[in-house]
């Protein structure tokens, strides 16, 4: 039998920048060296480029010379898609392929945290790794911050730490921690036993959590968390494909590179600790198997988590947010090349196992 196809789904401005080999945090020659590696040919379109009564897609396929091409293609039996969907025609479209054997996975990567902590809860075994969580009205801060001194207040979707704002109590009064949207400059205000009104303002706009704030781990000073890739492999189980630190910039409270956070492989953040890391690294894996095992029971097609997770002092994990589309580059950033390739390459290993569930 001829090598089969394998598709991955971009979004547009990475699939426009295949010709001239800028395909940002898609490292195309990754997915190729899985296609060699698993005998089949992958081959990269977008969600508009699919007629589902079709049987054929316009894809990119790499030619001989080296140079992408865009060729007729059967459309793959297995498609692992790495765009983000805008509207329910997209995700129609998906359907009606299912719908006629083809197997999409990761197709719905956007969650609310809400929804992700409310499955978590579902199992005993997590309960100790999650912080407390609520839906951020005045009530349940106020109720809070009676059992907490230090609370984080975070949007329900999608922020990249833009609206994360912490709540700490120093002394007789509370401090309220935000960043101003108009001066990118991170302020504060203090507070007594009522709620800044402007801080009541903002969370009538959109739908924040309020946290416990897990006591992360510091390293040189600056707290840190994780971001640890589980992924579904060539024997259809989840695995942990790697894990990389991000150091908070000096004197920040949120982690994300975006927001100037440092990355560092963890065995150097563990340094200096008086910790075990082969024991440290086992409570992350394991903790960290079960919450993705825990989640695909009730969201379906998940097979790529890029996973926050905090550890305290003593080493132990604490969830803070599952993303379903994670760019990996953050392991390219820390340097660490042959997980960063693994990123892409597990995923297309998941791929050749569900071809053969085919064929
Ligand atoms: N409960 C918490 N305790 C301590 N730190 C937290 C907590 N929640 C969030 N943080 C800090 O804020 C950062 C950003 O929060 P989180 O990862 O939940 O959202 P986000 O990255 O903004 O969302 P998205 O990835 O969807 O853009 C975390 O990486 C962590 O450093
Ligand atoms: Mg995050």
């Amino acid at each position: 039998m001829s090598r089969p196809y394998v598709g991955i789904l971009l979004d547009n401005i990475i699939y426009n920048g295949i010709p001239r080999g800028r395909t940002g945090f898609e490292h195309l020659s990754f997915y190729e060296e899985a296609g060699i590696m698993y005998d089949f040919i992958p081959c990269f379109f977008r969600i508009q480029d699919i007629e589902p009564r079709g049987n054929q897609v316009q894809a990119y396929v790499k030619g001989e010379n080296n140079k992408y091409m865009k060729q007729s293609v059967p459309i793959p039996r297995v498609i692992h898609n790495r765009a983000l969907f805008n509207s329910n025609s997209d995700y129609k479209k998906v359907q009606q392929l299912m719908n006629n054997g083809i197997i999409v996975f990761n197709i719905k990567n956007r969650y609310r945290k809400i929804l992700v902590h409310e499955i978590l809860l579902k199992n005993n075994e997590l309960h100790k790794h999650l912080p407390m969580t609520l839906i951020a009205d005045e009530n349940n801060i106020l109720q809070m911050l009676e059992n907490y001194d230090s609370l984080i207040i975070k949007p329900n979707n999608s922020s990249l730490g833009l609206g994360v704002m912490l709540i700490s109590k120093e002394d007789d009064e509370y401090k309220w921690a935000f960043r101003n949207r108009a001066t990118k400059k991170y302020e504060s205000l203090t507070f007594g036993n009522q709620l800044p009104q402007n801080l009541l303002d903002i969370l009538r706009k959109r739908t924040f959590l309020v946290q416990q704030r897990i006591p992360l781990a510091s390293y040189q000073g600056n707290p840190f968390d994780l971001r640890v890739s589980v992924q579904k492999n060539q024997t259809g189980h989840w695995q942990v494909t790697g894990i990389v630190g991000k150091v908070a910039n000096g004197g920040n409270y949120v982690t994300n590179v975006a927001r100037g956070g440092k990355v560092y492989p963890l065995d150097v953040l563990l340094e200096g600790k008086n910790l075990n890391k082969d024991q440290v690294y086992k409570a992350i894996e394991k903790f960290s198997l079960q919450a993705a095992e825990q989640l695909s029971s009730e969201l379906s097609g998940l097979a790529d988590l890029g996973m926050d997770i905090g550890i305290t002092e003593e080493g132990f994990p604490m969830f803070i947010e599952c993303n379903a589309r994670d760019l990996r580059i953050t392991f390219r950033n820390a340097k660490m090349e042959s997980t960063w390739k693994a990123t892409h390459t597990t995923p297309l290993a998941y791929a050749k196992y569900l071809l053969d569930t085919l064929y």
